[in-house]
């Protein structure tokens, strides 16, 4: 469904399947290691936290990849070339993509894509606002579902897909190389991906990264809970759970788990969900990489690594990737 906006702004619709909440959220309650998906964060007071976390001292990679992209703003457009349509997945607030647009030599739309429709529409608003020579054609849908991408009035060169942020890390390597392909064939042939990613590093960073001093990361993963109490008719005691985030090396993830702190029964709607004392909610995964393992993942799915640009000391990455 196309709705016209503005001159050069129209939406278009693919309504995302209203994700099943209470059921995922039940299947996963009741597998031996307790595990709910890590996008159910992400209501309006989950994005709030989000927000707050990537302004911590301890949250690296927000002001990292922030400064890559300073940095190498030229040199990334130079690489996406003149007249690329730019699709962005999750694109939230687009707020480092006024840094590519910027840079970005006379291209030939912009593209973002989100599930949450009020804060798409707003954006791309204020996108639309202050780039009045780019057309803008938001898609109010779920990235890793079903839509497809509009074709601007002008001519393109290439398509290129944007997905900062490391959300790339919150996939199961299997997973990320699934859903990889699936962006290989969106961007198609002579297109590419402008992809921000994580690195591995010293475990201590990256451990405090995970469990601020304000406890904003742990209101995050608590907040889980108090949605599911709201939207499920849950009663979860939040005091009865302990946000616990740690470094696991073998893996090389931060896994982020809620523990219950002593042995109860968890009511949502007509489930019980029993805790032992010590038992955990897995709630998150967040996968760091070297360059060569990401390397490795990303040819898997049929893209080339084209360039990298790295903080001085390597802390995150920023890659151009092309469709092979
Ligand atoms: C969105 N994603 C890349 C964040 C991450 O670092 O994995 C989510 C997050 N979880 C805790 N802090 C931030």
């Amino acid at each position: 469904m196309e709705r016209a906006l503005a001159p050069q702004f129209r939406l278009y619709e693919f309504a995302p399947a209203p994700a099943n909440f209470g059921a995922e959220v039940i299947l996963g309650l009741q597998q031996p290691q307790k595990a709910l998906p890590s996008k159910f964060f992400y209501d309006e007071q989950g994005a709030r936290l989000f927000e707050q976390i990537t302004r911590l001292d301890e949250y690296y990679p927000t002001r990292t990849e922030r400064r890559i992209i300073e940095e190498h703003a030229d040199e990334i457009a130079a690489c996406l070339g003149r007249g690329c349509l730019l699709i962005e997945y999750g694109s939230g607030s687009s707020t480092k993509t006024r840094l590519v647009l910027d840079a970005l030599e006379v291209p030939a739309g912009y593209v973002p894509i989100d599930i949450s429709k009020d804060q798409l529409l707003q954006a791309a608003t204020e996108i639309a606002a202050d780039y009045p020579n780019l057309e803008v054609l938001p898609v109010y849908a779920d990235y890793t579902a079903q839509y497809h991408v509009p074709e601007p009035a002008q001519p393109i060169t290439r398509r290129v897909v944007y997905y900062p942020g490391s959300t790339i890390g919150n996939f199961h390597p299997k997973q990320a190389q699934q859903f990889l392909q699936s962006v290989a064939d969106v961007a198609g042939d002579n297109g590419g991906l402008l992809i921000g990613v994580d690195l591995k590093k010293d475990p201590a960073l990256l451990h405090r990264a995970y469990n601020d001093a304000q406890g904003v990361t742990a209101a995050f993963n608590l907040n889980l809970l108090d949605r599911i109490n709201h939207e499920l008719s849950g009663d979860f005691q939040l005091d009865a759970f302990r946000h616990y985030a740690f470094y696991n090396p073998q893996a090389g993830r931060i896994e982020m788990h809620l523990v219950s702190l002593r042995e109860q029964t968890v009511h949502l709607g007509d489930n019980k969900i029993r805790f032992k004392r010590g038992e955990s909610i897995w709630t998150e995964s967040s996968y760091k990489y070297t360059l060569d393992e990401f390397a490795r993942l990303a040819g898997g799915a049929g893209f080339a690594v084209e360039r990298v640009w790295t903080d001085t000391v390597e802390l995150f990455s920023v890659q151009y990737l092309t469709v092979r």
